[in-house]
């Protein structure tokens, strides 16, 4: 499958360009620095752009099969790297008629509960923290409810460098009970397994231990 990676060079992106490559994938990482790309692989195509730039966006997401995100902003970079960015991916998608796109979103982002005390009070701090970059994740959530896709967004709790565990549990809705972390290499082969998998097309899975 052909597979294009936006956020590719970022601390869970090169998980999953990790991991779509060993899936026998066709990746192409979009990129906005290619010396960003750490990882040394041959079968990975490296395509520079800004996702704020429509043009660039559409020309890597042009003979795709599918899209994985793993884009975002920081307290640091406020762009609208989720809102604007994603919608120009969803638009290109639409005009390339590709159907499929995973995308790495945060759990509490549409306010959900986490089903415990200490947690939904994390989340407040989280949400009171850094509320620009939740922000943009309800905004992307809204955006992909709004198109007629096979979208899932994979609500991540609190992501971590550590080794994949292989496993870890999944919430439709709200969060898993008690979940508070997960690694980023996890996160990032939930969302490769989705690409050939519709048990969550168009939900928003929540993912933690
Ligand atoms: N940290 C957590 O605990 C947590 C929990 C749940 C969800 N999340 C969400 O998970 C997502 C990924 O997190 P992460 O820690 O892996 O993020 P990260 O390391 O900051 O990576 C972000 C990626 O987005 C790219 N990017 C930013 N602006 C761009 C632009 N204008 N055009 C193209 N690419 C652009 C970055 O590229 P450059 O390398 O060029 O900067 C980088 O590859 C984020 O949306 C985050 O909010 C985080």
């Amino acid at each position: 499958m052909n597979v294009v990676v936006f956020g590719a060079t970022g601390d869970t992106g090169r998980w999953i360009v990790g991991r779509a490559v060993q899936a026998g994938h066709e990746v192409t990482a979009f990129v906005r620095d290619p010396r960003r790309m750490r990882v040394g692989l041959d079968r990975v195509k490296v395509v520079p752009g800004d996702v704020l730039d429509a043009a660039t966006v559409d020309d890597a997401v042009a003979g795709q099969n599918t899209v994985l995100s793993a884009l975002g902003s920081t307290a640091r970079n406020p762009a609208p790297v989720l809102s604007t960015g994603v919608r120009h991916i969803l638009d290109a998608m639409e005009r390339h008629h590709v159907r499929r796109i995973v995308a790495l979103s945060a759990a509490g982002a549409l306010g959900e509960s986490a089903g415990f005390l200490f947690g939904n009070i994390g989340l407040r701090i989280f949400r009171m923290w850094l509320p620009a970059v939740y922000r943009e994740h309800r905004e992307m959530l809204e955006e992909l409810k709004r198109r007629n896709l096979e979208w899932t967004a994979v609500r991540a709790v609190l992501l971590t460098n550590g080794p994949p565990k292989g496993r870890y549990r999944v919430a439709v809705d709200g969060i898993p009970r008690w979940g508070i972390r997960i690694s980023r290499a996890d996160v990032a082969e939930f969302m490769v397994r989705q690409l050939t998998s519709d048990e969550f097309v168009c939900k928003m899975p929540a993912i933690a231990y």
